[in-house]
């Protein structure tokens, strides 16, 4: 009887571990067609939560779109609602740049990857074409020195992670 309640705690233990894996697994490398890929067909963003307090086509600032969608993966969006500080590993934010018109004009992406870029915050940012072509990947400079302005909340404009 013992036996048995150990062999199916084990079981459970196993097949948890497996799962974590299998999520953690599935998040792209910091190269911009790795994580262009992950967020339009691995797990499109989509299909995500819109950025806690923010509905579609919300205005924008210079030098981002003048409507703005921005959408933010489960990682994210835990780390947004606890109010974290800093998100943590594996958090993507997805933004959708459009034009006064509603045509889409650019995707802007946040990425959060262990170790990647310490003096930027371990964020990987990136920028896409509307047709996916990438226009800036990687530890991008002008990203990173503007968004310094919102160190405190985690390199993050659009609203409050602590
Ligand atoms: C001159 C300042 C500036 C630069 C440069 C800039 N951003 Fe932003 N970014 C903002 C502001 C301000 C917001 C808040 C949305 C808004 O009002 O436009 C924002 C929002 C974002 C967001 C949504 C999450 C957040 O931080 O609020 C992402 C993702 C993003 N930017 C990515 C990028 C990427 C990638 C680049 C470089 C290709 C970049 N940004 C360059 C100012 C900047």
């Amino acid at each position: 009887m013992k036996k048995n309640l150990v062999v199916l705690l084990c079981s459970f233990m196993v097949i948890g571990l497996a799962g974590i894996a299998f999520a953690g697994g599935g998040l792209p490398e910091a190269k911009g067609q790795a994580v262009y890929d992950y967020i339009t067909k691995t797990n499109p963003y989509q299909q995500w939560s819109l950025f806690p307090g923010k509905g579609k086509f919300y205005t924008g600032k210079h030098p981002h779109g003048a409507l703005l969608t921005t959408y933010v993966n489960d990682v994210a969006l835990a780390g947004i609602n606890d109010k974290v500080g800093t998100l943590a590993n594996g958090s993507i934010i997805v933004k959708e740049n459009y034009m006064p018109n509603k045509m889409l004009g650019a995707i802007t992406v946040m990425y959060r990857v262990a170790g990647y870029d310490p003096n930027g915050g371990d964020w990987f940012w990136a920028k896409y074409a509307a047709n996916g072509s990438i226009a800036k990947e990687g530890k991008v400079n002008g990203c990173i020195n503007c968004h310094a302005a919102v160190i405190n909340n985690d390199w993050v404009f659009t609203g409050p992670v602590k």
